[in-house]
């Protein structure tokens, strides 16, 4: 009998599927849940999968391997798509795709299955990781398939098979969470002119209701790895969890953009990301310290490959490998520390220290300290506009 291995999230689309696989394609379901910091309990997710058919149903708390192994990466990389988005939902999706790999092999499946749309991003993401580590693994998208139109349709499927299915009230928006962010669309937000409404946020205030006193947060840094918050040492996992309840009460990282889908359709769409956002501008200030305008100005391509990248579910090639190597060798120096100022919104960067500075207060300075050499000035600036003197006189006729 074909074996399937399913990524399961316990929603509605995946427990028609966990029934649809059986019943429609004869399989045997596995199903595999993973904790990647969104909240859910995975316990009575696991049940549910049995309950609803599968024959056996695998749960993994991935947070500490998806910090260490694919955000912090991402982190270093300073890596951000179009508008700002920190790309929390496709940084997971390599991840999951591992993992469906692994049960896949330990379970026996010959075919790997998800309920992601046919119109989307993640699927290419999971099934493209999936062939990367697996070219033999064959796929089956039930969602690309069935000929459920919609919820209802869903649901009606789903009470005419008795499918138990989960009772959750019809959410206007969908969601998808992870401990880098949430990604959120669907219903008002499919019209780009609508604002976001307030109530489809879930982990940030809204600035206009955030504390009106500003709250200064200190993050330390050892080799671009945020190490300590307010002078405490903390695990960067530990770290990001805090920064999502500081930042959030403070109502930083709402991001609303128009997005540029692989898949060719643009999309709106909104996130919320208050560790990421005060993470990466605390690195980049950090950044600017240690590295040399040359290293500075180089990682600007580096960084829009490396997001576009992850956005595309290139996850597990030797693009990324290599650019990794770029940035690991980088950081080597990125150790100190950040002050940054929250208020409404806002995360603001407001003093930074370290060690390996190249920031050189003798040479910066305009007070009797200076040590900076005047003279040498001129003789600079006589060769270095040597060209444009040139082209002066070209443009003369001379
Ligand atoms: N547009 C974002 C991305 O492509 C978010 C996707 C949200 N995915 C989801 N299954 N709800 O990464």
């Amino acid at each position: 009998m074909a074996k399937v291995v399913l990524a399961y999230s316990g929603g509605l689309d995946a427990s028609v599927a966990v029934y649809w696989l059986k019943a429609e394609k004869g399989m045997d379901v596995v199903t595999f849940s993973a904790d990647l910091g969104q909240g859910d309990e995975l316990t009575p997710i696991a049940e549910r999968a049995l309950e609803v058919g599968a024959v056996s149903a695998h749960v993994s708390d991935l947070r500490e391997k998806f910090v260490n192994e694919y955000i912090l990466r991402a982190l270093k990389a300073a890596a951000t798509y179009e508008e700002g988005y920190p790309l929390a939902t496709a940084l997971g999706r390599p991840l999951i795709a591992a993992e469906l790999v692994n049960v896949a092999r330990k379970e026996g499946c010959q075919f790997v299955s998800h309920g992601c749309t046919g119109k989307g991003n993640d699927q290419v993401r999971i099934e493209s990781s999936v062939f990367a580590l697996a070219p033999d693994l064959k796929v089956v998208a039930p969602l690309r398939e069935w000929n459920l139109k919609s919820r209802d349709e869903e649901i009606e499927y789903a009470e005419k098979h008795g499918i138990n299915i989960p009772i959750t009230r019809e959410k206007p928006y969908s969601y998808d969470h992870n401990i880098w962010g949430i990604s959120i669309e669907c219903g008002v937000l499919e019209d780009p002119w609508n604002a976001p409404p307030e109530h489809a946020y879930l982990w940030t205030t809204r600035p206009e209701d955030a504390p009106d006193t500003p709250e200064e947060i200190e993050v330390g840094f050892t080799k671009g790895v945020p190490s300590s918050l307010n002078g405490k040492a903390m695990s960067a996992l530990e770290i990001i969890s805090a920064l999502n309840t500081i930042g959030g009460k403070h109502g930083v990282g709402r991001y609303d953009q128009v997005e540029n889908r692989l898949v060719g359709i643009k999309s709106r769409e909104v996130y919320e990301a208050p560790a990421a956002t005060i993470l990466h501008k605390s690195l980049r200030a950090i950044e600017a310290l240690v590295w040399s305008r040359d290293v500075m100005h180089f990682t600007g391509i580096l960084s829009e490959r490396y997001a576009r990248l992850i956005y595309d579910g290139q996850w597990f090639t030797s693009l990324r490998e290599n650019i990794d190597a770029f940035f690991d060798k980088a950081h080597e120096v990125s150790t100190g520390s950040v002050r940054v100022k929250l208020y409404k919104g806002s995360a603001v960067v407001t003093g930074r220290k370290s060690p390996h500075a190249l920031y050189d207060m003798k040479l910066a300075t305009y007070s009797p300290e200076d040590k900076f050499d005047h003279t040498a000035a001129e003789g600079f600036i006589k060769i270095w506009s040597l060209p444009m003197r040139g082209e002066a006189r070209q443009k003369k006729g001379k």
